[in-house]
């Protein structure tokens, strides 16, 4: 990959999580990984000036707007803060702020403070009376919450004494941890979706649209910055402005410091990091602030941060508990995988209460046993993992765990091939893998079969209407309609989503039927080689390792899935309902026809995943951002778009392209007709 393109793909990458984080309210990568890719683009930046760009997202801060609820101008941006990642780093940002100030750095104050893991918010207050509250938004543009602010229990609705003319309140929105798991049980006992992590939660609580939904939910408001926008205040250093808002009635930070030089600043950071789970709030770091205001406006600002200020995040987090047992799941491919059952902690912001042990070897390797207690910590994913035994000296454990010999769904023994440290249940009708595969096959990354998840399917299973995915082709109307939960509108979409996917193209299905070691790439491989099911079939074993990115094990799994007998009949029943089952003919070598185009994509365009049509765009020389900006060259809508990407592309002009059209916008460059 040239820098060029790595540019293009980390600035697609960070455009799309931003979008998951801000617009849903769903992250969708632990924060540590999403910096990482920040820090990566911004040196890419940094070593190739002509690949600089003033919309990239290393000069925005934070959220594109909604339209739930209007847009608030900042009269002063809501800035960003740069980040640091240990204490070498933090002493270098020191001693970088001491020469711009012509200072020793050991007689710098600091002003060293929790980093809450909330959301930012502005509160405007005119002649002592709350006026306005908005969220930080892209920094410039935020989103006016007021009614909903005002149910905020420690939010002041009105200022005494000294506060006159427009005073700004500026600070985080955040739920207390306490509060946070008081909330989702109640959650759990209506019935509805537990909320992930304090920081979402808080997130979907400020942006309810109903105040008096807000008003249920306990959170909290803690004020870190105070803007004077009428200078009727003559405050001199950040201390004694944030005496002024405790004054006031805002909850400020309790554990914040005042230190004097570098290194009692970074002791004073490490100190934090060290006791963040002692906390009543979630952290995910410091900001270390430059205490006197003179010296604020001596550093200035680069266009996204203050320089008198930096943000020190700590790395993911590890929590200790206890493992009370040892199970095992089995997944689409038979594959039995261990896991842990844990006493729940929370870790990173969310409740753990099992996490994986891979394999075998992994549990044979870290010799944890039920009873142990253990490190827990959400692995690259967001995935939590058990990282090693604590031992307790003196206290007796229990026998080292064996892997059981039967399979736990369908009492068949398990198998562990050859060199393979994995172990499978090798029974095609063991009901835990059926419930898998055919989820699998519904699932997004697959056939993307709308309405069919995990628990219809095992509904379905278990009302015997089916065993196999290809008895999902046979369902009627009828038989679903009577089935608990479905009604007739329903049963219609479900049976119309079903056979809408008989036009998936082949490569799609290759993955959807989940053979194994056949992921995304190599199924494109083997469609675009082979064209149709049948030649596919029929291919000797040499034809098939020879081709490039297949393979030997790969070869050998597609060889042994195609003759199988459960299989054939699988794919001759799929072929018996009019299955596609080929791949449309697409130059291997696509022209560059979106060369520096920006195309914007919202909603679902039929036969691509959203990762395939962002490939797609990629291929040919264009980059697909998350959201539309003047640069936007298009938007493409498919099925259910995107309320704010219409809107946005509307006000700014931007053409809309159908998705009908998608193919044609990438064979020739331009806005189709
Ligand atoms: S000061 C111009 N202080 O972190 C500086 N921010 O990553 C304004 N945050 O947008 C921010 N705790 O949402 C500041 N004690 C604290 C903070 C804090 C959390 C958040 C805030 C900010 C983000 C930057």
């Amino acid at each position: 990959m040239t820098p060029a393109q790595r540019v293009a793909w980390l600035r697609n990458e960070i455009a799309r999580h931003n979008e998951a984080y801000f617009v849903n309210d769903a992250p969708s990568l632990p924060d540590a990984d999403y910096d990482s890719l920040v820090r990566e683009l911004r040196e890419l930046e940094t070593a190739h000036p002509e690949l600089a760009d003033e919309q990239s997202v290393t000069r925005l801060v934070g959220a594109p707007v909604s339209t739930v609820f209007s847009p608030v101008v900042h009269e002063e941006p809501m800035l960003s803060l740069d980040n640091v990642f240990d204490a070498r780093e933090l002493e270098q940002w020191s001693a970088r702020v001491a020469k711009s100030l012509g200072r020793e750095a050991s007689t710098i104050a600091f002003a060293v403070e929790p980093k809450i893991d909330g959301l930012a918010l502005s509160i405007t207050y005119v002649d002592g009376a709350l006026t306005r509250a908005a969220t930080r938004g892209d920094g410039r543009v935020g989103e006016d919450v007021t009614d909903n602010v005002r149910t905020i229990r420690n939010v002041p609705p009105t200022l005494g004494g000294v506060a006159r003319g427009r005073i700004e309140v500026r600070g985080e929105v955040f739920l207390a941890r306490s509060d946070f798991l008081e909330m989702n049980a109640q959650q759990v006992a209506l019935g509805a979706k537990e909320f992930a992590n304090p920081r979402n939660a808080a997130a979907g609580s400020l942006r309810q649209k109903d105040p008096a939904a807000t008003a249920k939910r306990p959170l909290s408001f803690l004020a870190y910055q105070l803007v004077d926008l009428d200078a009727t205040l003559a405050y001199t250093s950040y201390t004694d402005t944030i005496y002024q808002l405790a004054t006031w009635g805002f909850l400020t930070a309790g554990e914040s410091t005042l230190e004097t030089g570098a290194s009692a600043m970074i002791a004073r950071s490490d100190w934090f990091e060290a006791h963040r789970h002692d906390l009543r709030y979630d952290i995910d770091g410091v900001v270390i602030k430059v205490d006197d205001l003179a010296q604020r406006i001596q550093l200035g600002f680069t266009s996204r941060a203050p320089r008198w200020a930096i943000a020190r995040k700590f790395p993911p987090e590890e929590r200790t508990t206890r493992l009370l047992s040892i199970e095992i799941s089995i997944g689409r491919t038979g594959r039995a995988t261990p896991y842990a059952v844990l006493e729940p902690v929370v870790v990173a912001g969310s409740t753990v209460s099992m996490a994986t042990l891979h394999n075998q070897d992994q549990v044979a390797l870290k010799d944890v046993r039920p009873g142990d207690l253990v490190i827990v910590r959400k692995a690259g994913d967001v995935i939590p993992e058990v990282v090693s035994a604590v031992p307790v000296p003196g206290k007796r454990r229990a026998k080292a765990w064996t892997f059981p010999l039967n399979c736990p769904e369908c009492g068949q023994p398990l198998v562990r091939r050859g060199a393979e440290s994995d172990t499978y249940c090798v029974n095609p009708t063991c009901p835990a893998q059926q419930l898998e595969q055919i989820a699998h096959f519904a699932s997004r990354s697959a056939l993307d079969i709308e309405g069919l998840g995990e628990q219809r399917v095992a509904q379905l299973l278990a009302s015997g209407l089916i065993s196999d995915v290809a008895d999902l082709f046979t369902l009627r109307v009828e038989d679903l309609s009577v089935l608990e939960g479905f009604g007739e509108l329903s049963a219609t979409s479900l049976v119309r989503a079903i056979d809408a996917a008989k036009g998936a193209p082949l490569s799609r299905v290759l993955v959807a039927l989940g053979v194994r070691h056949v992921g995304p790439v190599a199924a494109r491989v083997l469609a675009r080689h082979f064209r149709t099911y049948a030649a596919l079939e029929s291919a000797p074993l040499e034809e098939l390792e020879a081709l490039d990115g297949v393979g030997p094990i790969i070869a050998q799994a597609v060889y042994q899935y195609c003759r199988e007998d459960e299989n054939r009949d699988r794919m001759a029943r799929l072929a018996a309902v009019r299955f596609t089952l080929n791949e449309p003919g697409e130059d291997v070598t696509v022209e560059a026809t979106l060369a520096g185009k920006a195309v914007v994509v919202t909603g679902a365009v039929p036969g691509y995943t959203r990762d395939e049509a962002e490939a797609a765009i990629i291929a040919r020389g264009g980059t697909s951002p998350g959201s539309v900006s003047k640069k936007t060259f298009c938007v493409v809508v498919g099925e259910a778009p995107g309320a704010s990407k219409l809107t946005k592309a509307e006000e700014m002009g931007i053409p809309q392209v159908s998705a009908e059209k998608f193919e044609s916008l990438l064979a020739k460059g331009v806005v189709p007709a």
